[in-house]
């Protein structure tokens, strides 16, 4: 019999010599070492762990296919998870503030009563904020800068001590209210907090109120809620 391992170029290969050929590509192609003491090729110790977790896999017993009442449990299960998973996160972006504070929208925190302007004075504007501060003896409110006709930004007249609108002549006093003009209603305004120790003690309500001016507490205007002026 031939040496299979010493096959020359152009030698006739025989059947048994082919076969042996073919397998030890087939070894040395998937990492296999040739043990020439035990005359066979073993298995990397890679491919030992693979073959094993295969056998462990397919000798699991298969579980029970799932009847049409168990699936369409888990599809509703499933399916509530998203919905309440959806509502969760609505609830949260929605409690989360929409305008930061000092932005028109938001908040703007005015200090104590002490950095209210004096009873006698003009009324102070804010720009940002978009409202005039007006204190009298009834106490502080922010009025918003709109005028109630048609839009028009009005302004404080030192002149006539009082609200004049540039578009089409609405007046209105210091505290808001209307004088003459085409105007519908008094001025907006703002609401407005009165706070003691960080806690709400007055705030402005649908009646448009003035609050009380007291030097200890402290003033937040809310430029997301305004408060309709009286019709005339
Ligand atoms: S917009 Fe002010 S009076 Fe018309």
């Amino acid at each position: 019999m031939a040496n299979p391992k010493s096959a020359d170029p152009g030698e006739e290969i025989s059947p048994e010599h082919q076969k042996y050929a073919d397998s030890k590509q087939q070894q040395m192609e998937s990492g296999a070492a040739y043990r020439g003491d035990r005359g066979q090729y073993m298995k990397s110790g890679r491919q030992q762990k693979e073959e094993e977790k295969t056998a462990k896999k397919a000798a699991r017993p298969a579980g029970p296919p799932l009847s049409r009442r168990e699936f369409l449990n888990y599809a509703w299960g499933a399916a509530l998870g998203i919905v309440l998973v959806e509502a969760g996160v609505a609830t949260y972006l929605f409690a989360l503030p929409r305008f930061k504070e000092g932005e028109f929208g938001g908040t703007f925190p005015l200090g104590t009563g002490t950095s209210m302007p004096p009873i006698d004075a003009p009324p102070v504007r804010n720009l940002e904020g978009q409202f005039w501060l007006s204190n009298d003896t009834d106490g502080v409110r922010a009025l918003y800068r709109v005028c109630t006709h048609l839009g028009c930004l009005y302004e404080w007249k030192d002149q006539t001590f009082r609200f004049e609108c540039p578009c089409h002549g609405s007046k209105f006093v210091k505290d808001g209210q209307y004088i003459e003009g085409p105007a519908p209603r008094s001025l907006d305004q703002f609401k407005m907090q009165k706070l003691v120790n960080g806690q709400v003690v007055d705030e402005t309500t649908t009646g448009g109120q003035a609050l009380t001016v007291d030097p200890n507490a402290e003033y937040v205007v809310d430029t997301g809620v305004v408060i309709k002026g009286q019709s005339v």
